[in-house]
Parts: C-alpha cells; sequence; structure tokens
C-alpha cells in the first residue's frame, strides 16, 4: 500500500518532515541527506523514545533527548555499538524516480510505501 507523505516543495522549504503514520503505529521523517538522496526512518529513538531530528551540519540524525547521532543513509547508530537501527521505508517520488532526483523538481509528491507492497 502506499500512502502520501510530503511534498518535494514542503521538504524543500523544511529540513526535515515528521508524521505520525497510523498504519505502521510509527512516527516517520522524511529528509534530503547530503548526497542529495530522499530517506524515511522512523523518528523515534532505539534509546529511549526521544524524538530523532535531521541535522543537515553534521549530516545524521540527532536524538533531542540524549544526543544519540545515527547515519543518515543507514540508520545505524553512530554513538554506541548497539545492534539496533533505525526502521528504514520504501518510497517513490511522482513522477520522477528517486534516482533522477535533482534540486529543480518542485511540487511534486512523496509516497512511502508500506510493507513493500504498491
Ligand atoms: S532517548 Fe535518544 S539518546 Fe536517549
Amino acid at each position: 500500500m502506499k500512502y502520501f507523505f510530503t511534498t518535494l516543495k514542503d521538504l524543500n522549504e523544511k529540513k526535515y518532515i515528521i508524521k505520525f503514520i497510523e498504519e505502521v503505529r510509527d512516527e516517520l521523517i522524511c529528509f534530503v541527506n547530503k548526497n542529495n538522496q530522499i530517506k524515511i526512518f522512523s523518528s523515534i529513538c532505539p534509546h529511549f523514545g526521544g524524538e530523532l531530528f535531521y541535522d543537515n551540519k553534521i549530516n545524521a540524525l540527532r536524538c533531542k533527548w540524549h544526543d544519540w547521532k545515527f547515519c543518515s543513509t543507514n540508520g545505524k547508530c553512530l554513538s554506541y555499538p548497539i545492534k539496533g537501527k533505525l526502521n528504514p521505508y520504501d518510497f517513490e517520488v511522482i513522477p520522477k524516480k528517486l534516482n533522477k532526483y535533482k534540486s529543480h523538481i518542485d511540487n511534486n509528491d512523496i509516497y512511502i510505501y508500506l510493507n513493500g507492497h504498491e
């Protein structure tokens, strides 16, 4: 199933967008990392449930509570060698495919795929 998450226009205006998605009972963060890739991860910190935000100065997700940092590419914890990592989510940008994303695209919608199904 796919669900509308945000638009590229909104994402370009803000550094990141956080939304609770009822269907997965998870709060997700969508951002554009330094490699110009759009990423969506769970925004709930695996340490103690704090809220994550995207810090573009260090190109990593950071927790507001105890400042743990997470890789903006694969969601792995950068602060401690914990096994857990952030849940990643599949998505696509319509009408352009993600790998053709350039900074000129605007006003397009970003959809998230849940459970890997269209
Ligand atoms: S809850 Fe996130 S670092 Fe502690």
